[in-house]
């Protein structure tokens, strides 16, 4: 005799429904955007079919359907022109850069929504690194001044979260110190809390021109055999004062998002990265699986090893997902 069936609670839909575990909404989305300078500017990026590099008239209008579909938070974050970047990225605390001008055209069309904005030189850096380069060096105290400033900039532009991307030790602190300085006590910081130096991240740096122009980010993005090292960082961040913590890429770290949450009363937010979309994207296009599938189980997937908050380029077809 069997006394034991597990198949008793699968076998019916109904069933299995009242049974099930995790669920997914649009509450725990924040969908990325590409922003560029220009005017009527929509362009795809080639490794990542459905997504596109918007100038800021023609991201208005995808926030726009993107609100409609009830997404509600987003994380933009801006390709900048080469010849404005310079060693010490200063085009990142420009009040009036591509950057800021877009977060406050978001924040005035659309006031309720949520804005997460990157906190990192990458993209404004002609070395293409998180932080100044010296000697080959990514110096880290003098980089804060730098991520203090840009984090200032986004704050009066009107962000309502920063989400400091760089990896630099101490940074959460001095953002933190430097918001509250300024009277912005009421901005949040995300941290990038166990960012990894990952192979995952190569779409988004095509989509950003954001590549490092020499050597890699291994001296200050964690290597991912470390899974130890990430509850280190979580407790600096918690000292330092962040508001939530990140697990960054998701799926092939789906053991530090569910140490994170079981070691932490902070929210826990997971970046599925452009590589871990990319991946889906072209098997599906090649017929190989199906990519709405893999994109639910995906999601799925993430949500259920805990994290409260996804960052997903999924998101925008993931609400469509849930109209039809
Ligand atoms: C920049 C940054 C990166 C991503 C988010 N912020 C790239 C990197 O660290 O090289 C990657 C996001 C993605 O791949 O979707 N600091």
């Amino acid at each position: 005799m069997m006394t034991r069936r597990p198949r008793r609670n699968r076998q019916s839909e109904v069933i299995r429904n009242m049974v099930e575990e995790t669920t997914l909404g649009l509450n725990d989305f924040i969908f990325p955007l590409f922003i560029i300078e220009g005017q009527n500017q929509k362009i795809e990026v080639a490794s990542m079919p459905g997504i596109s590099r918007f100038s800021v008239d023609t991201l208005l209008e995808e926030v726009n359907s993107c609100v409609e579909l009830g997404i509600k938070a987003f994380a933009p974050f801006p390709s900048i022109p080469e010849q404005l970047k310079d060693t010490n990225a200063n085009e990142s605390f420009n009040p009036d850069g591509l950057f800021p001008r877009a977060i406050r055209e978001i924040k005035k069309n659309f006031p309720d929504v949520v804005l997460m904005t990157d906190v990192a030189m990458d993209p404004y850096s002609s070395d293409g690194h998180d932080g100044i380069v010296r000697n080959g060096e990514i110096l880290n105290d003098e980089t804060l001044e730098v991520l203090g400033k840009m984090a200032l900039t986004q704050a009066q532009a009107g962000a309502d979260i920063v989400g400091p991307s760089d990896m630099m030790d101490g940074r959460v602190a001095h953002i933190r110190k430097v918001l509250d300085e300024n009277g912005y006590h009421k901005v949040g910081i995300m941290s990038y809390t166990a960012k990894y130096a990952s192979a995952f991240y190569g779409p988004f740096r095509d989509a950003l021109d954001s590549a490092p122009k020499m050597g890699d980010k291994k001296t200050y993005q964690m290597n991912p055999a470390n899974s130890r090292e990430a509850l280190l960082e979580a407790e600096l961040d918690t000292a330092e004062g962040a508001d939530y913590l990140m697990v960054k890429p998701a799926l092939a770290y789906l053991d530090i998002i569910k140490m994170l949450r079981d070691n932490s009363n902070l929210p826990i937010a997971a970046y599925n990265v452009s590589g871990e979309y990319a991946m889906v994207k072209a098997a599906a296009e090649k017929g190989w699986l199906d990519g709405e599938k893999a994109m639910l189980e995906s999601l799925l997937s993430i949500k259920r090893s805990g994290a409260d908050i996804i960052l997903s380029y999924f998101a925008k077809e993931f609400a469509q997902y849930l109209k039809k």
